[in-house]
């Protein structure tokens, strides 16, 4: 058991955390470290990040952002990755459109995945485009066997071509489908199970999702295999009353909060980050917002039956 896999947060700046060295060899199966309470990396936090020194114990780095051949959001990432564990977070994978995948976006993601060596690499349960086209959107898909056959054959073919199991995240919806034959949680259970990969479970996208469409977000936590959940996302929404949109622009609301305590009791240790996209703060706003998290996923784990602590069976 290395140092990210122990019980505490893990310590940064040491030699354990150099790319290529804190994160654990993945051969087949294996789950990919706890990272302890992270951030998304956002450009507006660069310089904040590398002067500051802030606790803060990992970055989710947006792909797509640093899939380019040079220039200053590269090498930011560089210096950042000489100092802090990372993960790639994707935003436009489309794992589940119906266009065959880009294998020129597969081919930059690979070399950029070996270069910077993350603790994982992830993107999202949604389809962004057809024929080409981006629409720079995270759209719904219909849960059907059909496009559960459709998905899984995509992540397989995803985590054959980039040689590393992939973490596929829960996307807020505003519609669904009249054709969907089961809930999202049942065809994300069969998805994660089937395809072998992990899950980014968005507490605030489960609950947008719920309160947009009227489920019971506990059984969409209840459903999913709690070993197959490696990060948790926490963020903000716009709640407009007849319905929420995902805006990613404020602090995490006090019922999102409750839904994660509910997360965590359920998944047990599992890495967290607060997601910024929109009216970005300062970088210390979000490190408070964080040690919040970090406070009550002590407290919950802390209650947790025993053998519970680190990752419910
Ligand atoms: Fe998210």
């Amino acid at each position: 058991m290395d140092k990210l896999n122990s019980p505490r947060p893990p310590e940064r700046r040491s030699a354990a955390n150099k790319p290529g060295v804190n994160v654990e060899a993945r051969s087949g199966d294996a789950r990919p470290p706890y990272m302890g309470f992270g951030l998304g990396l956002r450009p507006q936090h660069y310089l904040e990040i590398l002067n500051g020194d802030p606790p803060v114990d990992w970055f989710e780095a947006i792909s797509e952002n640093y899939m380019v051949r040079g220039g200053q959001p590269l090498a930011m990432l560089e210096k950042i990755r000489e100092r802090y564990p990372i993960v790639l977070h994707g935003v436009s994978l489309s794992i589940a459109s119906t266009t065959p995948l880009n294998e020129t976006y597969l081919a930059d993601l690979k070399a950029l995945a070996d270069r910077f060596d993350p603790a994982f690499v992830s993107d999202h349960l949604c389809w962004t485009g057809v024929h080409g086209v981006n629409l720079h959107d995270l759209l719904p898909i219909p849960y059907t066997r059909e496009a559960l056959d459709h998905v899984v054959a995509r992540i397989q073919r995803v985590q054959d071509t980039i040689k590393r199991p992939i973490a596929i995240e829960n996307v807020s919806t505003y519609v669904q489908f009249q054709h969907s034959e089961m809930p999202e949680w049942e065809f994300v259970r069969e998805m994660l199970v089937r395809a072998g990969c992990w899950l980014i479970f968005d507490v605030n996208n489960v609950f947008v999702s719920a309160f947009n469409h009227e489920f019971d977000p506990l059984d969409y936590i209840n459903a999913i295999p709690a070993d197959r959940v490696v990060q948790f996302h926490l963020a903000g929404h716009e709640h407009n009353m007849t319905h929420i949109v995902d805006t990613h622009d404020a602090i995490v609301c006090d019922e999102v909060w409750e839904l994660y305590r509910a997360a965590v009791a359920r998944f047990g240790q599992v890495s967290t980050i607060i997601e910024r996209d929109d009216n970005i703060p300062p970088l210390t706003e979000l490190v408070d917002e964080l040690s919040k998290a970090r406070a009550m996923a002590a407290e919950v784990l802390k209650a947790a039956p025993k053998g519970r602590s680190r990752r419910a069976s």
